[in-house]
């Protein structure tokens, strides 16, 4: 039944790793990807079929299913890796995915540092920069304290997190890289704005790492209970608030100082901040933390273009699309 339906295609070749920036109309695909989005949807014949988004290291791939939805839909969750036997078309310029066949991997069946789209820098190499930019620039006993405490417990989980379920930074080592980023760009407007450089890397440091409570698995980028209650905001300052409780002496207005930075660093209740900044260096810390986050998305859809135009399609999370240009 496959091997007709692939015949029915004019079958060009069977790839092994099919890297989705690879794909070219005409491929037959066996391969895994992740399942990055996935919403039911109705045709205008009535018909239902599954819109799917595939993702991995080298880019995107949006794929249809045509048959079966409802049930399929069932089996399959986003953020998993799967596997697929597919068929790349082209549809209004774009390629896309005919799925086939399409299952949830077994256990061990390949390693997801294969397929999962990871930082450009090595965790540890990120790792190690910015414990030197926290050893240069903080001096304070009781924060130092903080980092040794915070870093013992949750290094590993800060090595290979993902900054985000989906908006930014949604690869292996996502959160180190959006931190370390938002240290550095916070240093630079600490030594512009003559700020207090030792709070600000402070705060870069903490500001979003809630986010390793907030969701589940580096390779399901699932969000736990606690991600999908309380949020990476009050997460983050429960986790710092009940380090800093260990260490003897803390002061109260040095814990408040940090907490300030965490509950205003979306810089407004409309982007789902507690509070406004209201020190020189939490607005300083807000827009370190915007501008890299803006840069990243535009990053990703730039890198992930795959159709022929020279602009993106309009995307919803930053309600534009972005100009593109000749792609050598
Ligand atoms: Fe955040
Ligand atoms: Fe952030």
């Amino acid at each position: 039944m496959l091997s007709l339906t692939s015949l029915n295609y004019g079958l060009k070749k069977i790839m092994d790793k099919a890297y989705i920036k690879d794909l070219k109309t005409g491929d037959s695909v066996k391969w895994y990807y992740v399942l990055k989005n996935k919403s039911k949807r109705t045709a205008r014949t009535g018909k239902d079929y599954l819109d799917l988004t595939f993702e991995d290291k080298t880019g995107e791939i949006n794929g249809k299913i045509w048959e079966n939805a409802e049930k399929i839909s069932e089996i399959i969750n986003e953020g998993k890796i799967v596997f697929i036997d597919a068929l790349v078309e082209t549809y209004n310029n774009n390629k896309q995915l005919k799925i086939k066949e399409i299952r949830e991997i077994f256990e061990d069946e390949i390693s997801p540092t294969d397929i999962l789209p990871s930082s450009k820098e090595t965790p540890e190499k990120m790792w190690e920069k910015l414990e030197n930019i926290l050893k240069k620039e903080v001096h304070n006993s009781f924060l130092l304290e903080l980092i040794k405490r915070i870093s013992t417990k949750y290094k590993t989980q800060f090595l290979n997190w993902p900054g985000a379920k989906k908006i930014h930074h949604s690869y292996v080592g996502g959160l180190l890289e959006h931190t370390l980023s938002v240290v550095e760009i916070a240093l630079f407007l600490g030594e512009k704005y003559s700020l207090n450089k030792e709070l600000l890397v402070m705060g870069g440091f903490l500001h979003d790492i809630g986010k390793i409570k907030e969701i589940k698995d580096v390779n399901e980028k699932s969000e736990t209970e606690e991600g999908l209650l309380l949020g990476h905001i009050i997460i983050g300052v429960q986790i710092v608030k009940e380090e800093a409780q260990q260490i003897i002496g803390f002061p109260k207005e040095l814990l408040t100082q940090l907490t300030h930075f965490i509950i205003s660093h979306h810089g407004s209740y409309e982007f789902g901040s507690y509070q406004v900044p209201m020190t020189r260096e939490a607005l300083a810390l807000h827009f370190a933390d915007y501008i890299d986050s803006q840069m990243n998305i535009f990053d990703n859809i730039i890198n992930k273009f795959s159709g022929n135009g020279f602009a993106s399609d309009y995307d919803r999370r930053i309600g534009r699309k972005i100009y593109i240009g000749e792609k050598e």
